[in-house]
């Protein structure tokens, strides 16, 4: 099954999981009314300001939108190895995987046969996108112009076998697929490095033009907005001023001494758009690119313990060793671009060698799409972990921005950067100064989610002492706590999330939204379900265990005057949805889930301001055997506004718990399939035009449980689309599957789904 949903476990602390206090949450019965007494203050007490605050080409200036209601019929559950809308909806592919950014390139071959190293070409695994609007002098503009710059991260190499003929080759041995979170051999990789830069190039964020005509849009060639950026891209380390030479001093590598700059992104999964119209590709599993030769040195224990909890080179390979994660591109010589993904130590220091290599990602990096030769910059004040997704709260004239952010792995915490510059319009448009402004001076906090329905943010700063004194890893400064926010959230005792994936705000409201995707069978026993969880439950048909194996999505609302509020110290929260097959149990099946709206494992969600709707994309391992990935349109609602559901946790033979907790059951009107993905796709991406009537969508990793070539001749392809699509899907040459950014609109002209 897709690796995607299996993302390593490093979170070795004692701190409480989520799950333990939802279960007390549960039997709480102060909750309900904790709840249900403050939801007055939202929307309403929001409209004044909202609208007090800036003129057309404000993003704050949204008037607060009661959605519709959902206008489309559901589309069914889908094994096709297509694209599924509702009737009337037209779906087109705007780019692919490997389509050139110049006309000088080859055409995409579709065949693995591409000699050039893809650092010019659309990269791989489409994943978050936004799309950045220009007028007709290049500038950034907030309205639609009609000419805008789609911006789209490729998060993985998971198929890189795709790219080459036969597929990946190490130790002289062809017809290989790379397992991101499995172990692959330590072999060589082939001497002449251009397999290993296909696969880096691959990587990292595409910048391309998109023209509109008609109704639709497609992407121009040759514009001088198209850009790569790949792990090979030079780029700024930033940070608070106060500590930022500290910050460089852990990011001292060969490539430069000073720790000024470094070189790329990886592994870009969710993404970020900020109020003054730049990106952020934000950098998830990008722990298991490095790797440690057998029988080289490590660096000093601290460091070691760093690596540990982010799951670089976590075990130190012993002289026999045959195997480790990464797909081995530090094996190739000749070139510090690949030597770099080495962390043992090979020279005298750090500025000798790459041991520091890891230190320089795992951050939001900031880009600039409107301004091509802009240096984009790594935040290093908003954190470091495994960053997925970055969304900022209302934005108030006169107030700090918050931005608040998942780390994607099981047991792992929701984040939120609070700037200390307060906000501007002046600023919109600003680039990459702007970002200066607002993202490198600020307070990082860590999300404790109590019992009782509230929950508070904790500071990470080397100023409390929980993190000053923490025993388990000893901060050096306040540079280390932000390079290690992981441990600095251990420390100060945040809750553990069922991976935290995309978040979303509903700008009517201010209110937060976050996919937690599932949790595995090791996490959620019998056992611990017994004492302490919702829901631990088998996965009906056995696909996916026991645990959590459908996720759910949780929202929550900061404490104080909406939205005046993005320091706040306090939110409450609720559960919006619960994942689950339909023919579940009532136990499992909380929400109420029906054939039309059924889904599993929640991972991308996006607010659409023009419709209201609170979209959610999944990417899911569970039920998958019913329906392929999927989209679906809900109607938000606003925290407490859920009904009581009591649960009985009777469940796998253990002994259960029976509570009552506020969640919505939307029911079909409200929560409706909108779109199926093709075979082994996930759903990732979204975005729209400001007019809710074209609305982009980007498919990831179709074909992604095609095996590896190995001895036989012709690939198993689970997909082949989009090349075999039918109908105006239909894309490219008929090959290997590739990931592509969809448009989709209305045919009669309408606003997307309702
Ligand atoms: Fe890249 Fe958290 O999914
Ligand atoms: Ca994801
Ligand atoms: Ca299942």
């Amino acid at each position: 099954m897709s690796h995607h949903h299996d993302d390593p476990i490093c979170n070795d602390s004692s701190n409480e999981h989520f799950q333990n206090v939802l279960d007390r949450a549960l039997v709480s019965p102060a909750r309900r009314n904790v709840l249900r007494g403050s939801v007055g203050l939202s929307a309403a007490a929001a409209l004044p300001m909202l609208q007090a605050c800036g003129g057309d080409s404000d993003p704050t200036s949204s008037v607060p939108v009661e959605t519709k209601g959902l206008s489309f019929s559901p589309v069914g559950k889908s094994l096709a190895d297509q694209v599924v809308v509702p009737a009337g909806y037209t779906v087109r592919v705007v780019h692919a995987t490997g389509d050139a950014l110049d006309s000088s390139l080859a055409a995409y071959s579709g065949s693995g046969n591409e000699s050039d190293d893809w650092a010019r070409r659309v990269g791989d695994h489409h994943d978050g996108m936004d799309l950045f609007f220009i007028d007709a002098s290049g500038k950034y503009s907030n309205a639609d112009t009609g000419r805008a710059l789609l911006a789209v991260n490729h998060e993985s190499s998971a198929d890189a076998h795709f790219f080459h003929p036969t597929g990946q080759t190490s130790g002289g041995v062809t017809a290989k697929k790379f397992d991101q979170f499995g172990s692959w051999d330590l072999k060589a990789r082939p001497a002449d490095g251009l397999e290993v830069r296909k696969e880096i190039n691959h990587h990292g964020v595409s910048i391309v033009e998109l023209s509109k005509s008609g109704s639709t849009w497609s992407y121009k060639k040759d514009s001088a907005y198209n850009r790569r950026i790949t792990p090979n891209t030079v780029v700024n380390i930033t940070g608070p001023a106060a500590h930022l030479a500290n910050i460089k001093s852990l990011m001292v590598t060969a490539f430069d001494t000073s720790g000024a700059t470094a070189r790329g992104t990886l592994n870009n999964c969710g993404h970020g758009k900020t109020p003054w119209g730049t990106y952020l590709a934000c950098e998830e599993n990008w722990a298991v690119y490095f790797q440690m030769p057998v029988g080289s040195t490590a660096p000093d224990a601290k460091t070691v313990a760093s690596r540990a909890r982010y799951g670089v080179a976590r075990a130190a390979l012993s002289p026999t060793a045959t195997s480790g994660v990464s797909q081995g591109w530090h094996t190739v010589s000749g070139s510090d671009q690949y030597s770099r993904w080495n962390v043992a130590v090979t020279g005298a220091s750090s500025a000798a060698d790459f041991r520091n290599e890891p230190n320089t990602f795992g951050y939001n990096l900031e880009i600039d799409p409107a301004t091509p030769n802009s240096v984009p910059a790594k935040r290093v004040a908003m954190g470091r972990f495994a960053h997925e997704a970055a969304v900022y709260g209302v934005p108030v004239v006169g107030q700090p921005l918050a931005f608040y952010m998942g780390c994607d792995s099981r047991n792992e915490y929701i984040y939120k950067f609070v700037s200390t510059a307060v906000w501007s319009t002046a600023d919109i448009g600003g680039g990459m100064a702007a970002g200066d402004k607002y993202l490198n001076e600020g307070k990082l906090y860590a999300a404790k989610f109590n019992a009782d329905g509230t929950g508070t943010w904790l500071l990470l700063d080397i100023s409390v002492p929980a993190i000053a004194n923490f025993a388990t890893y000893a901060f050096a400064n306040q540079a280390d706590v932000l390079v290690n926010t992981r441990l600095a959230a251990d420390a100060v005792g945040a809750t553990k999330m069922d991976r935290p994936e995309w978040g979303a705000v509903n700008a009517s409201t201010g209110e937060i939204y976050f996919a937690l995707t599932n949790n595995s069978a090791a996490n959620r026993t019998p056992v611990t379900a017994d004492g302490a969880n919702p829901r631990s439950y088998n996965d009906p048909d056995g696909r996916r265990g026991s645990g959590n194996p459908n996720g759910h999505i949780i929202r929550f609302r900061e404490q104080g005057s909406i939205p005046a509020n993005a320091a706040a110290m306090a939110f409450n929260w609720d559960i919006f949805l619960f994942g689950a097959e339909d023919t579940s149990v009532a136990d499992v099946n909380l929400s109420g889930l029906t054939a039309s709206n059924a889904f599993s494992s929640p991972d991308g969600l996006y607010y659409s301001p023009a419709s209201g709707i609170m979209w959610i994309q999944t990417d899911d391992g569970a039920f998958t055997d019913q329906t392929n990935c999927m989209l679906l349109a809900a109607v938000p609602g606003t925290v407490g506004d859920g009904k009581a559901i009591t649960v009985n946790n009777s469940l796998n033979g253990a002994t259960g718990k029976t509570g009552t907790f506020i969640g919505a059951a939307l029911g079909d009107a409200k929560l409706r399939r909108f779109l199926v993905a093709p075979k082994g796709a996930e759903v990732t991406g979204l975005a729209e035009t400001p007019d809710g009537k074209a609305m982009f969508v980007c498919i990831q990793h179709p074909g992604e449980n095609t095996p590896a070539l190995g001895s036989a001749s012709s690939f198993a392809f689970e997909s082949q689309w989009p090349g075999t699509a039918p109908g105006t899907q239909k894309y490219g040459p008929v090959g290997r599957p590739r990931s592509a950014t969809l448009v989709i609109t209305r045919d009669d002209g309408g606003m997307i789904g309702v």
